[in-house]
């Protein structure tokens, strides 16, 4: 796990949008993960504004990590149609090769599996996290298995009261969703989590240097082989080895990248 300590939100998302711009103008079919919730908005404006300089998305795909069960198709808050306003409808991507969760089909648990599917067979190069108060990636909260695929899941009162912001009431934010699994996520082929300000100086502590506990989902990421942590300073607070973090990105050799 290479943890960057940036100096500002802004740096975090500079780093990140270089991350997935190598990635789509290295590789030939590129499929880049796509999470939602606010802390890769801006890298997701870096993005739009490289893809207005000339960055092409046309041969990548896109896949998302959850959905909320129960909102309507379109609606504003389905994270589909967020993910769509707020970058895939900015970008050339085909929108026929942005994937997501179809959380209307009558076999709600066969669905997942097709969508589990989906995603082991594209192949995620890079995918984008963030990280809930409660330590979930994606929506997988507490108490997840480590090697879970996609599947339907409830929420905490954490989560769907931290999301009431997006919604007119705390009623209104759903309590079941689908996400893609600890496994599932676990299988791409670079995680890059993205996390600023003071309410993620916790839960990112405890996903860096707590134990590997389903009490905290995202600490599977220890067990991964590539996991790039962009956080800013504010963020690292509570980090132990921050100084040690520090030292290693200074001297990081050129030739390396994130
Ligand atoms: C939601 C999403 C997660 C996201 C989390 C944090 O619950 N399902 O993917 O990481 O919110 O969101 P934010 O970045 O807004 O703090």
């Amino acid at each position: 796990m290479e943890v960057v300590i940036a100096p500002s939100p802004d740096d975090v998302a500079d780093l990140a949008a270089g991350i997935v711009a190598r990635a789509v103008s290295t590789l030939d079919t590129p499929v880049i993960g796509l999470a939602t919730g606010s802390s890769p908005l801006p890298t997701y404006a870096r993005l739009i504004a490289q893809h207005r300089a000339g960055l092409s998305f046309a041969h990548a795909s896109a896949v998302t990590l959850d959905e909320y069960v129960g909102l309507a198709d379109g609606h504003p808050e389905s994270y589909r149609t967020v993910i769509r306003r707020e970058f895939v409808d900015q970008i050339d991507l085909p929108v026929e090769r942005l994937h997501s969760p179809d959380v209307h089909a009558a076999d709600l648990a066969a669905s997942c599996s097709d969508y589990d599917r989906t995603v082991v067979d594209l192949g995620v190069d890079v995918q984008l996290l963030g990280i809930g108060g409660d330590g979930h990636i994606g929506f997988n909260e507490p108490g997840s298995s480590l090697s879970s695929r996609t599947r339907i899941k409830t929420l905490t009162d954490q989560t769907r009261t931290d999301n009431a912001r997006f919604f007119d009431t705390l009623d209104a934010v759903p309590r079941h969703v689908v996400t893609q699994g600890l496994g599932t996520i676990s299988d791409a082929r670079h995680l890059v989590m993205l996390a600023t300000g003071g309410s993620k100086a916790l839960p990112i502590a405890e996903m860096v240097e707590g134990p590997v506990s389903a009490s905290c989902p995202a600490s599977v990421l220890q067990f991964h082989p590539h996991v790039t942590v962009l956080i800013d300073e504010v963020a690292a607070h509570e980090l132990v080895h921050a100084g040690h973090y520090r030292e290693t990105y200074r001297n990081k050799p050129s030739w390396q990248q994130l």
